[in-house]
């Protein structure tokens, strides 16, 4: 720790992808045993995950190449039941990303994969579960029934009380050739992960809005005791936006 500071001036420009590229998504650690985990989200600058309950009135033209250029690069995208049927997901990219990424040897989309305790029948009513090119992990203790109206889904089902994330996280590396993971959110889920040591970069955009009110923050749930330490390794600006990259403090 440091009590001197350091001006960060304005250095070579990049794009979205001269950014991803900086994360070094190829450079695996087989040790891990699951994927390598990036986890993005973006809050107001007083720190609020969603406007009107979602997240998409705090972002900019930036940040939303961030999000395609990541989900371009991943093998997997990891997203909570409730941020899926909040901001009602869709179609993952577009057809030159799906080009970029069949050129790149990678499937057309990454994997969506979800978590959901209760099985949340509202996912099945979503237009993701309708993309034919579209394949979709959902981890449940549920028995109950889910079908897609046209993805390819797979339910992966456990007893009561036995689903963790990182069990989920090891199907998807040991089953399904996952090696790399992007978590979209929300705040419950993206605890759960820190909550097990599952977060190996998080990046963090801060939207330059004020909103106040009771949206949630970017991770909800218990308070951590202590809380968990992150290192700053990257520092982005586009506009008023701030992208910061941490991993974390070993
Ligand atoms: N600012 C951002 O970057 C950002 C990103 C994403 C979302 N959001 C916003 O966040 C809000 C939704 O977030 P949220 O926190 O309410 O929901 P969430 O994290 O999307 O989903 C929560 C649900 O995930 C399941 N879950 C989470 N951890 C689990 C675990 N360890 N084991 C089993 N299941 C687990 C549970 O589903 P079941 O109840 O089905 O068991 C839980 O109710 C929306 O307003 C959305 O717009 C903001």
């Amino acid at each position: 720790m440091s009590d001197q500071f350091e001006i960060l001036s304005a250095g070579a420009s990049s794009d979205a992808i001269g950014l991803v590229s900086q994360l070094g998504l190829e450079e695996l650690d087989g040790e891990l045993g699951r994927p390598r985990v990036v986890a993005a989200m973006i809050a107001s600058a007083d720190g609020r995950a969603a406007v009107e309950g979602r997240a998409g009135g705090l972002g900019g033209p930036a940040d939303r190449a961030v999000l395609r250029e990541l989900r371009c690069s991943v093998d997997a995208i990891l997203i909570g039941p409730t941020t899926l049927v909040d901001e009602r997901y869709s179609t993952l990219l577009d057809s030159d990303h799906r080009s970029r990424r069949i050129a790149a040897g990678l499937s057309a989309e990454p994997i969506a994969a979800t978590i959901s305790r209760r099985l949340n029948p509202q996912l099945a009513e979503l237009e993701l579960f309708a993309q034919p090119e579209q394949r979709i992990v959902v981890y449940s203790e549920s028995n109950g029934p889910l079908e897609a109206s046209g993805a390819d889904l797979t339910v992966v089902r456990s007893q009561p009380g036995e689903m963790t994330l990182a069990g989920c996280l090891e199907d998807l590396y040991a089953n399904r050739g996952v090696r790399t993971l992007l978590s979209e959110g929300g705040p419950t889920l993206l605890r759960a992960l820190a909550a097990e040591g599952l977060i190996d970069d998080f990046i963090f955009t801060v939207s330059p809005l004020l909103v106040a009110g009771s949206a949630p923050t970017v991770l909800s749930g218990e308070p951590f005791e202590p809380p968990l330490g992150l290192q700053l390794e990257n520092v982005w600006r586009s506009d008023s936006f701030l992208f910061l990259r941490y991993t974390r403090q070993c």
